[in-house]
């Protein structure tokens, strides 16, 4: 029976990183399975069992499952060769394109599967669905994506599910570093019913600012809880090549050779969905 693990980046202040860093740690957790399965980096395998990750979007305005839908019909428009269809659709995002042709040759040769997704209403019915997964094993990990403000009635109670929480924090902003440390004496009142490990996990980390050492010292000895090693770097890269939820962001592929590489953009999402596997 697998042993699910919960995990949620979670803070009140909106923009820190929560939507970007779920969907990124996701898919790369997946990714990096299919790796570490292959026996020579030459041959490919085809996974039949592969890791199966779930993304509870509790956000009420639902910016995961709204990208989700229209990635799916993309797909589903090109799977079916319906070229009006997939033209149409791609006439609005036309980046997309690339992504679907990435996505396919990573489906066809590797055996591919992003994560799940599931839309969770505030309501006691659809917070009820989502407790009877999370209590399934069905997952290997299931990772809730929440809306920056406590008002969404019932979702609260998912909250308490948590079993690795991270705080997405700008250690160059004064705002995230007074945001952060009001969270946590917050939080911290929290009755959670199984918290293995809370830490604060550096976002958008500028390597040459001289605030951030200052700044995860003072949060570090504020609250008591500590950073995670990895700092997700700051990358324009983020924003100009668009989210996607259905592909790996480290995989580089060339689409005339089929050739793979890595991402050089996503080396500290690499390094984050390890340490985070490498969690207790
Ligand atoms: N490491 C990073 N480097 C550059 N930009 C980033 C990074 N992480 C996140 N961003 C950008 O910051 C913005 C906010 O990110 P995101 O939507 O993930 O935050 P959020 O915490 O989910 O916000 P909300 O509270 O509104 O749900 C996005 O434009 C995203 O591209
Ligand atoms: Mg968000």
């Amino acid at each position: 029976m697998k042993k699910t693990k919960i995990i949620n980046f979670y803070q009140l202040k909106g923009g820190v990183g929560k939507t970007t860093l779920t969907c990124m740690i996701a898919n790369e957790l997946i990714w990096q399975d299919i790796l570490e399965r292959q026996t020579t980096p030459e041959e490919p395998i085809y996974v039949n069992d592969p890791l199966k990750v779930l993304v509870l979007d509790i956000d009420t305005q639902n910016s995961i499952s709204v990208l989700r839908d229209e990635e799916i019909q993309i797909l589903q428009a090109a799977a079916t060769q319906n070229e009006v269809r997939f033209n149409e659709l791609i006439e609005k995002k036309p980046w997309q394109k690339t992504l679907f042709s990435r996505y396919e040759h990573l489906y066809s040769t590797y055996g591919w599967r992003c994560f799940d997704e599931i839309m969770i209403n505030p309501s006691e019915s659809s917070v009820q669905k989502a407790i009877e997964l999370i209590q399934s094993s069905e997952y290997d990990y299931i990772f809730m994506d929440f809306p920056g403000s406590y008002d969404q009635q019932y979702t609260g109670e998912l909250l308490l599910y948590s079993e690795y929480l991270f705080i997405p924090c700008d250690l160059n902003s004064q705002l995230d570093v007074a945001a952060a440390q009001k969270f946590l004496s917050d939080i911290l009142t929290v009755e959670f019913h199984n918290l293995h490990h809370i830490a604060f996990v550096a976002n958008k980390f500028r390597v040459n600012s001289i605030r951030n050492k200052r700044n995860q010292e003072l949060i570090e000895e504020a609250t008591e809880i500590s950073f995670l090693k990895t700092k997700v770097k700051y990358c324009e890269y983020f924003k100009t090549e668009h989210l996607t939820t259905v592909y790996p962001r480290s995989v580089d592929l060339n689409l005339n050779t089929k050739q793979i590489s890595v991402n050089h953009h996503m080396g500290s999402i690499i390094e984050l969905a390890r340490e985070i596997k490498s969690l207790k």
